[in-house]
């Protein structure tokens, strides 16, 4: 190391450009709360004795936080500065340090946080060649342990070292070291984890971290530093599997050519490979590699470029483009593993969003076939995932897309959910295969549409669509406005949620998953009623905004009218016409909206009747009004 501070002092070009060079690794650590993962961050850092600021793989590492400790750090000051970061660390999710040995640059995603470590393991890991498993070898392998072992290996991280730390406090016993290394691969098994090596350390004294131990001179394997400067790193692995790179953007014509850009995702491209777009199947050659150094002879996965094509075929952002004779697969339904990290539970049947490499879609939730219980990996029965879980579940996109299995491609096979409304991050996924039914069932062309039957009604189809408290007066309105309608000759179709629950959805209750799947089916039956040509009047509770706008998102934008019927609780509970509300408060109803069961109120419906000082008479000529305003109805 003497050497590289030689180098830096008496050429720093030379050196900066041997840097450059040295190929990057980006690990994780893991392990149990109070197993030594802070120390041992520490001595990597303070054994490395190079740490610097390097704003180039700043950006590489996209890293959000840093080390910034010069050479003559102390190594316990070090690693106190690094505990009180995490105790204040409320907003650290994961905390990147960088550092760099002659042989190797380093990235560590530092996870820390019990609450939240399954997020915070995926952020951490979704893009780590390596995890560094800390177990204390006074208490063997633990819960954590196991839980931690399961997520890697669920996001594909190829190399696992177990580094089985506190050697010092067992006075560097091998007999201690070979009964963990004994228990914890009989998990690894189970798991299928093969490639798994076992390090005694002292994170404390420094044993086993950059040398080797006198200590145990029983123990002929590598150090952890030696381990992690010659495992091999992803970016060579994904250079190996077929090219693949999904569009980010697209330069216009007028900048005179037509360029896609992006970043290559697995593989590599040269002039003359022949590629297919997906999903739409064409095929082109490449004609150039554009980039800011001028044109390449190739790029490989992690390069960002610049492609322009021989032919002029359609490509737009997000579309992938692969190796046409190894392309992705196409499809728009999965099966796949959901990791969730939000507070409210995944809902079958609600539309989040999906983003995969540099696309966004519409997706659902078919089915959760099961949960994994993380610490036996035993299959839980489930019907949605909570908080932290993770499970195996069907999903469906509103289009195909380009993809790869996770273990394939992380790139083109992992994704992460949206919730809608918020935008925020709400789960993680890793795609399995793809299920076969979208090849098999086409969209069937019919000859007679809506317009068609609509102008044979002499009416514009559209559903007017109620939603309030029980009690608040839905059912009520919508049945004076369709004897209304009725009257003026127009064809309608009352859905009410007391009926519709006896016969389409008996088999739904009143929990957030049946709400969901009840307004999803109601929803879809409007929609075909729409296209039959009919006024659709629609009464349910429909309490959640995300599915009263999948509702609206299913017709036409002008086909849609949201009318709030608005009652305060406290007035619909003093009606109580049902007598419900009284039995919910003695606890004899569970989920009841308003009680014990959220009612999200419309944002920005068409309408909002004020039940509380409209009578029925009066709600109705409001709403007609409406429709005549918005050409529903001749004015
Ligand atoms: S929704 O939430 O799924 O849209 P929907 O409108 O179909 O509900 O059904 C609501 C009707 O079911 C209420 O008017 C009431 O008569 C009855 N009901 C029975 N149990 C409940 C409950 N737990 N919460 C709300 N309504 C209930």
């Amino acid at each position: 190391m003497t050497h590289v501070s030689d180098l830096i002092a008496t050429d720093i070009g030379g050196y900066l450009r041997a840097h450059e060079q040295k190929s990057l690794l980006r690990f994780i650590t893991c392990g149990s709360v109070d197993d030594g993962k802070s120390t041992l961050i520490g001595r990597l850092l303070y054994d490395s004795k190079m740490l610097f600021e390097d704003h180039i793989a700043a950006l590489e590492a996209d890293s959000r936080k840093w080390g910034t400790q010069g050479d003559s750090l102390d190594f316990a000051l070090l690693v106190d500065g690094l505990a009180a970061e995490r105790e204040q660390g409320i907003t650290i999710d994961v905390a990147y340090r960088f550092f760099s040995t002659e042989r190797r640059k380093f990235i560590v995603a530092d996870t820390p946080g019990h609450e939240q470590y399954t997020r915070n393991m995926v952020t951490g890991a979704s893009t780590a060649d390596a995890a560094v498993l800390t177990v204390d070898a006074r208490k063997g392998v633990l819960t954590q342990t196991r839980r931690h072992s399961y997520l890697a290996s669920l996001l594909g991280i190829h190399h696992l070292v177990v580094a089985i730390n506190k050697m010092d406090l067992v006075d560097y016993s091998e007999k201690t070291f070979l009964r963990i290394v004994e228990d914890y691969q009989t998990f690894a098994q189970q798991l299928g984890l093969a490639n798994v090596t076992f390090i005694p350390v002292s994170a404390f004294k420094g044993d086993n971290i950059a040398a080797p131990s006198e200590k145990m001179p029983w123990y002929r394997g590598t150090t952890l530093m030696g381990y992690l400067e010659t495992i091999e790193v992803d970016e060579q692995r994904t250079q190996r599997s077929p090219f693949r790179m999904p569009v980010q953007w697209v330069n216009r014509p007028d900048l005179d050519f037509r360029g896609f850009s992006g970043t290559v995702a697995g593989g590599k491209v040269r002039p003359g490979d022949r590629v297919r777009v997906q999903p739409s199947g064409r095929e082109s050659t490449i004609e150039r590699i554009v980039s800011f150094e001028g044109d390449l002879p190739e790029a490989v996965a992690g390069q960002s470029v610049t492609l322009t094509l021989a032919d002029e075929v359609d490509v737009s952002r997000g579309d992938l483009l692969s190796q046409a004779d190894a392309p992705a697969g196409v499809a728009d339904q999965f099966e796949t593993t959901v990791v969730w990290m939000h507070d409210e539970p995944l809902l079958p049947g609600r539309s989040y969003l999906l983003k995969m490499g540099t696309q966004t879609v519409t997706a659902s939730v078919m089915e959760v076939k099961y949960q994994v219980n993380v610490n036996t990996l035993e299959h839980v029965a489930a019907k949605t995932l909570g908080l932290n879980a993770i499970g195996i579940c069907t999903l469906n996109l509103d289009r195909p897309i380009g993809f790869d299995p996770y273990s394939e491609n992380r790139d083109t096979g992992g994704y992460i959910l949206l919730d809608r409304l918020t935008n925020s991050t709400v789960g993680a996924g890793m795609i399995h295969f793809a299920l076969r039914r979208s090849q098999n069932i086409h969209v069937q062309h019919v000859d007679v549409n809506k317009a068609a039957r609509g102008r044979l009604n002499g009416q514009k189809s559209c559903v007017i669509w109620f939603t309030g408290l029980s009690g608040s007066g839905k059912s009520t309105i919508a049945n004076l406005l369709e004897k209304k309608l009725h009257a003026m000759g127009h064809r309608t179709y009352l859905l009410d949620g007391d009926n519709v629950r006896h016969g389409l959805n008996k088999d739904l209750g009143f929990t957030d998953t049946d709400r969901v799947e009840n307004i999803r089916r109601v929803a879809e039956v409007a929609r075909l009623m729409v296209d039959a040509g009919l006024i659709v009047l629609t009464a349910f509770i429909s309490p959640f905004q995300a599915e009263r706008r999948m509702a609206r998102e299913l017709v036409d934008e002008d086909e849609f009218l949201e009318v709030h019927v608005d009652l305060p609780l406290a007035m619909a509970e003093q009606r109580d016409v049902k007598g419900l509300y009284k039995k919910a408060r003695r606890g004899e109803l569970k989920n009841f909206t308003g009680i014990d069961s959220r009612y999200e109120t419309p944002e920005a419906p068409e309408l909002r009747l004020a039940t509380d000082k409209l009578n029925a008479d009066e709600a109705v000529e409001e709403i007609l009004a409406l429709l005549r305003r918005r050409g529903r109805l001749p004015s």
